[in-house]
């Protein structure tokens, strides 16, 4: 049987990874799960490995879970690594979030400043992991999930030890739902292609029923009353006009570019009323966790489903059977370029609609991108590739010009400020600097 590992185990989204594999064990035989967690994690570890043991028993089968703080042990001879992690907990994501606002600035999970510090937390760290997996699972997959999951991919393209590595994101899943919601079909008659990179993702094309169906779907997608967005971004509507002159449909994580000052003016609001999302996320699990330690429990709860990487855990086991069994489907992933993307780079990261096959993801041509959009795809991708250079190095100079140069940020005297005071919050995640 397969062997998964699965860094961050004591994620509260567990429970939907294991879901996915009790769902596929027919055609995915996994016999090992090995949830690995650090110090910090310990209580949650345990609390959700347990849910774990008890939805594997329900189901009746035999996939053996393991609880470790020791990663190399957990690593050895594994089929496929999941990553997902929190360097420094939510409370650093608080940290990410409150400082740009309090300075006037979009504070955010995975954009703008706050994006950047998660990266310069987390790569290091991802780059860490595919050492041991070079020595000691050389042959595995590495399915990173774990946040800004672009840069992340970005960074292990260039300084990874291993190049089985695929970063994967919850969006292009939600935006296809929410189109068949739109279309009122069900979602196997609809797939869009996916061009761009994660949270700045387009759906370049839809397909009903094979076939293309875009001109059509924009006219129904600015008309229809459906919750177009995750459950972390406000709902604000698009102004039709403008997906029209696009002529692509844009990801919720659009919002913070398109929507500049809506977004932040809300984010304000909520900044000085209840917190931010970061704040709401840590009451959300707590109270998880509460309903994770009930011992009658031995499914995944539905209030899962208010935590914005619903089906996450899902796409994960999705591509992981793909891999496994070669079937050639299209999945969207982040992966290396290779000239599916005509704007980007042949080496960068791109999200993009790919053919899964054993040998891994292989990039279905996207072509360019609408000149109206492709500007800002490409400042995002020389933001994300400075932000890895600087998180490797510990460069402060290259730091402040990725901070100045995203989007969300363009002042450079306000950007050294952040930058300065977000190394201050963080020291303690951050030794290379
Ligand atoms: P979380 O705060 O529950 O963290 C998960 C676990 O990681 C914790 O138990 C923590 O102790 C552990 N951890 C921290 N540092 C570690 C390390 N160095 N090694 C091993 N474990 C470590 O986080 P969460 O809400 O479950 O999210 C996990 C990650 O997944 C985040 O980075 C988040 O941004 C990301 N995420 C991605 C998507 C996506 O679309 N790609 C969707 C949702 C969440
Ligand atoms: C999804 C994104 C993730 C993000 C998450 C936040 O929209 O694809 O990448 O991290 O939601 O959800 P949360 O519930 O933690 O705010
Ligand atoms: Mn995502």
């Amino acid at each position: 049987g397969l062997k998964i590992v699965t860094i961050g185990g004591g994620s509260s989204y567990t429970p939907e990874l294991v879901e996915g594999f009790i769902k596929r064990h027919s055609e995915l035989p996994v016999s090992e799960l090995w949830l690995v967690d650090i110090e910090d994690g310990r209580e949650k570890l345990e609390i959700v490995g347990n849910l774990a043991k008890r939805m594997v028993k329900k189901a009746g089968l035999d996939i053996e879970i393991h609880l470790t703080l020791d990663r190399r042990e957990a690593l050895k001879d594994a089929d496929f690594v999941t990553t997902q992690f929190r360097v420094g907990l939510l409370d650093a994501r608080i940290k990410d979030e409150r400082i740009p606002l309090k300075h006037g600035y979009m504070g955010q999970e995975t954009n703008g400043a706050g994006g950047l510090f998660k990266g310069l937390r987390t790569i290091p760290i991802v780059v860490g992991i595919t050492k041991d997996m070079a020595e000691l699972c050389p042959d595995a997959w590495l399915i990173n999930f774990t946040n800004p999951a672009g840069m992340v991919t970005e960074a292990l393209l260039k300084y990874g030890y291993t190049k089985k590595v695929i970063g994967l994101c919850n969006v292009p899943i939600g935006m296809e739902r929410m189109a068949a919601e739109i279309l009122e079909m069900d979602p196997s008659r609809i797939r869009m292609d996916f061009a761009g990179l994660n949270h700045m993702v387009f759906g370049k094309e839809i397909y009903v029923d094979g076939k293309p169906f875009m001109k059509e779907f924009i006219e129904k997608y600015t008309d229809a009353n459906v919750v177009t967005t995750m459950k972390n971004i406000k709902d604000f509507k698009w102004e039709p006009d403008f997906i029209r002159g696009i002529g692509v449909i844009p990801c919720p994580y659009h919002r913070y570019y398109f929507k500049k000052r809506e977004m932040l003016e809300s984010e304000l609001k909520a900044y000085a009323e209840n917190g931010t999302r970061a704040e709401t996320v840590k009451k959300l699990e707590e109270e998880l966790f509460e309903l994770y330690k009930d011992e009658t429990l031995d499914i995944k709860p539905p209030q899962l489903q208010e935590r914005g990487g619903a089906y996450y855990s899902d796409a994960a086991c999705r591509l992981i059977n793909s891999i496994y069994n070669d079937t050639m489907d299209i999945q969207p992933v982040n992966t290396m370029n290779r000239g599916a993307l005509a704007d980007i780079a042949y080496d960068s990261a791109v999200e993009v609609s790919c053919i899964i096959t054993k040998n891994g993801p292989v990039p279905l041509s996207m072509g360019h991108l609408p000149t109206a959009v492709r500007g800002l795809v490409q400042q995002i991708k020389a933001f994300e590739q400075t932000a890895a250079d600087a998180a490797m190095t510990g460069d402060y100079n290259l730091a402040l010009a990725a901070m100045t140069m995203n989007p969300l940020v363009q002042e450079d005297v306000d950007a050294k400020v952040l930058l300065d005071e977000m190394l201050e919050a963080h020291k303690d995640h951050l030794p290379q600097f």
